[in-house]
Order: C-alpha cells, then structure tokens, then sequence
C-alpha cells in the first residue's frame, strides 16, 4: 500500500472513516505516505512492513491487527509486479517467483482472512487487485497474465466456498495506469509496440482519456460497499473490449 493503487485505495477509506492497517515490502516508501496519511485524516492508522509472498510473515501481521484493531472487516489484496518473459523461453524460476507474489500471495492473505472472519462470524469482504491481462494477456507478458487469470479464479472460488458465511469475494481488473508498476523500460516497451507515445498510450481505450489510480480505488471502494455482489469481476480500465470479462 506504499504506493501507485494501494496508496489511493488507503486514501480513499481514510477519507470515508475506515480504519486502516497498510502493509509492504518497501519500508521508507511506506513509513513515508503514513506519516503523510496520518497528517491528513483522523482515521486509526496502523502499518508493519511484510513481504506478501512470506507466509510466516502474514500469519504473523494477522496476528498483529488483530491485537490493534480487534479484527477485520474487508481485505484488499493489492501488491503486485509486472514480470515478463516469452512463455515458451521464460526460465521456470522467474514463472515461480511471478506466481508467488501474483497468485499465491493473494492466496496466503484470502485465506488468513476468511480464517478471521469465520472466527468473528462477521461476515466479511475479499477484494482483489488482478489485471486486464486474466482475460487479455499481452505479448510476451506470459509471467504476468498467467497467475492473474489464477486470481479470478481464486476470486471466483472464495466466492463459491464462503457465500453462507456472508463473506463476498470480487476482483477489479484496471489497466494502463501510471504507476511504478510501469518502469520507464517498461512503458517505453509497451508503448513503441503500438506506435504511441506514452501519454497517447495512457489514453488509448474506448473513452480515450487516461485512467487514474484514484479511479481504480473507486472500484475497489464502490464494490467493497455493494452489499448484494459476489463472485465479480469489476472493470476500470477506460473500456477495452477485447479485455471484457467473457
Ligand atoms: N498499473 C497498472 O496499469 C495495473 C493494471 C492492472 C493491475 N495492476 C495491479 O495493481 C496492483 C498494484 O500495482 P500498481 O500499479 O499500483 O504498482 P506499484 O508498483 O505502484 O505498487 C505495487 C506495490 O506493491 C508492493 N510490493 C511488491 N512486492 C511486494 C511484496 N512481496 N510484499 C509486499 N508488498 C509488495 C510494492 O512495494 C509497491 O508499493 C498490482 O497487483 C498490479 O498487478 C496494475
């Protein structure tokens, strides 16, 4: 949550009252915007640095807001990295190392989180950051859309295994948003491909204007609070059909 779509998804339940307790991997980033959150709204906000893909660890921050705020109401399952490779050259380790963090990450921190819920008997919210690229992969970006179409799945199945408890499970799917997910390589790559410049690639989708981490948090917050969905995938992504859950 220290930056790009977890930091504007923070903001944005800090400024609708929720309580928050933010984690990742990159510390000084992290203690950063939290200071700056903590200056901005009046909302409990506690942080712990945690490498996602380390099981211990998240166990271990469980444990942590739990003790802090008492339990949890909605998990927001966001850290991610665009690692790429031609499907069939890409080395096994660097598959792996995508699906630790893009897939079984989500994984680890789903089913702490129901484990919490079904303890609290609330009820409760999964949500999860997964990418156009579950539905339209993009060349040579095999590592990536691989273990994001695995999220829509895991999304689908917490929806189907935990439905009675009242605990819903959806995903948002947004695309070409301007964050350090997109290294300068990165855009320059993605961009020349389609003979755009990179703000005309920002602007390339159905409504032709640029997507923005904020918008992305309105999804997240919007479907959070739809009471009655489950088992969906939400799209913010300018439109892109090609990339329509189908
Ligand atoms: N930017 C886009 O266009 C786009 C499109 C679709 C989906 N997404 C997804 O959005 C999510 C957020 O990405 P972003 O675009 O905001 O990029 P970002 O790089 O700004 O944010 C990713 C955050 O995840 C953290 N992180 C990475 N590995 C971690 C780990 N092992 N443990 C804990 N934290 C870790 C990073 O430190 C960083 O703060 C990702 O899952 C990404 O796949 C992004």
């Amino acid at each position: 949550a220290a930056s790009g779509i977890g930091l504007a998804t923070a903001k944005l339940f800090a400024e609708n009252g929720a309580s928050l307790f933010l984690v990742d991997l990159d510390q000084e980033t992290l203690v950063s915007e939290v200071e700056k959150l903590r200056e901005q709204f009046k909302t409990g906000i506690a942080f712990q640095v945690v490498d996602v893909t380390a099981e211990k660890e998240v166990k271990k921050s469980f444990e942590y807001l739990t003790k802090i705020f008492g339990g949890l109401d909605i998990l927001i399952s966001n850290a991610g990295n665009a690692i790429r490779g031609k499907i069939g050259e890409v080395d096994s380790a660097t598959l792996r190392k995508s699906f630790e963090l893009n897939f079984f990450a989500h994984q680890t921190l789903a089913s702490q989180a129901v484990q919490l819920f079904q303890k609290q008997k609330t009820g409760g919210v999964l949500m999860f950051n997964a990418s156009k690229a579950a539905f339209n992969p993009g060349k040579d970006f095999g590592p990536y859309a691989l273990p994001k179409a695995g999220v829509i799945a895991l999304m689908k199945q917490y929806a189907v295994d935990y439905g009675k408890d009242g605990i819903r499970s959806n995903a948002v799917n947004a695309d070409r948003i301007r964050t350090k997910l997109f290294t300068k390589e990165v855009l320059a790559e993605r961009s020349t491909a389609r003979g755009l410049t990179p703000d005309e690639y920002f602007k390339s989708n159905l409504l032709e204007t640029e997507v923005f981490d904020t918008d992305v948090a309105k999804g997240f917050f919007d479907t959070a609070l739809a009471e009655k969905t489950t088992g969906s995938v939400i799209v913010v992504d300018g439109g892109n059909i090609a990339a329509s859950p189908r």
